[in-house]
């Protein structure tokens, strides 16, 4: 089976298999496992921020960010593509009791002026917008990495109006190597980053959430009232370490894999949004129809939209299966 569902697909190496096995660990709620303190000292040091915390999913990474840097009543501004507008359950409304304020970007980029303009006076009428979430790579917009100019821009405007800047990184390494700017560089002027192991980077759960150290305190009181302390987390935290000695680099491989595929299936006649990383939305007629056919071919993709397929490469897609791919497409479209 090729599964091109979502890099989250991905199962664990032998070698990660083996170092989870082995890891030491203790109770991280105690405050006692070795291996998650090494991971969040790791994490904190690449995102160039003070400390880190572990936490069990990019969404909880980013609803504790969220709850972190604002109040009840407030508003986040976002791009109206953004992860936790879209799929995160509303757990910012529910849970942060805030009110998301959706913004048109262009493939997840959000303008600078568009931001400028969404920032409203003070005004009795008004949630007062005091966030500013960001994402690289944009998700729905295509794997867009960020230009790194315009995360400045946006960061310096947000914080001279009073805005705190959460960079949403749950793919931000497929931008790091993209890019070839260093995570401490693309989040430097983020009062938060988060950071997802389980997507590109091949391990089976985790993220993290890094920023000040009195906030990350914050951060964890929070992760514990929203039920994510963990207790022998360690053999997570094992993975996600593995994961970032060994799995960071070698996505190039599956930005070239997604090009390929691109290619080819351009050269069948389809079209293809332009991809910068390794998250490929490509067109054709009636998406679950061809998604269901390419099943049949063991090729396994989601219709996002009614004419939209959404095509995701990572460590558990090779050459051949994109070749397969290929070649189960050309069969389902005649
Ligand atoms: C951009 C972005 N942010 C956050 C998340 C949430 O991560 P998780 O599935 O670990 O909750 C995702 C998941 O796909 C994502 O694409």
């Amino acid at each position: 089976m090729i599964d091109l569902r979502s890099d989250t697909v991905t199962r664990p190496t032998p070698a990660m298999r083996h170092i989870m096995a082995n890891a030491p660990v203790g109770d991280d709620v105690l405050g006692d496992d070795p291996t998650v303190k090494r991971l969040e000292a790791v994490a904190a040091e690449r995102a160039g921020k003070e400390a880190a915390i572990f936490t069990p999913s990019g969404s909880m990474a980013n609803l504790i960010a969220i709850t972190l840097l604002t109040r009840k009543g407030d508003e986040v501004l976002q791009e109206v593509g953004s992860h936790p507008f879209n799929y995160e359950a509303a757990g910012a409304s529910a849970v942060a009791g805030v009110q998301i304020r959706p913004l048109q970007g262009e493939r997840g980029i959000l303008a600078v002026d568009t931001v400028g303009a969404a920032i409203r006076p003070p005004d009795d009428h008004f949630a007062p917008a005091t966030l500013l979430t960001l994402e690289d790579t944009s998700n729905r917009g295509g794997g867009t990495v960020y230009p790194l100019e315009r995360i400045d821009a946006l960061a310096a405007l947000a914080h001279e109006r009073g805005l705190r800047v959460h960079l949403d990184g749950a793919r931000v390494f497929n931008a790091v190597v993209a890019s070839g700017i260093p995570l401490d560089r693309r989040a430097r002027d983020a009062d938060t980053v988060s950071f997802c192991f389980s997507k590109g980077l091949g391990a089976p759960v985790g993220s993290v959430l890094c920023g000040d150290r009195d906030a990350m305190v914050t951060a964890r009181r929070i992760r514990k009232m929203l039920g994510g302390g963990m207790r022998q987390s360690g053999i997570l935290a094992a993975a996600a370490l593995h994961a970032l000695e060994h799995h960071v680099d070698r996505l190039a491989d599956d930005h070239a894999r997604a090009q390929r595929l691109a290619e080819g299936l351009n050269a069948l006649g389809l079209a293809t949004d332009p991809c910068d990383t390794n998250l490929l939305y490509a067109h054709v007629p009636d998406a679950p129809a061809v998604a269901a056919a390419l099943r049949d071919h063991d090729v396994h993709c989601l219709a996002v939209a009614p004419g939209t397929l959404r095509l995701v490469t990572h460590l558990d897609v090779d050459d051949a299966g994109i070749a397969a791919t290929l070649v189960a497409f050309e069969a389902v479209l005649g």
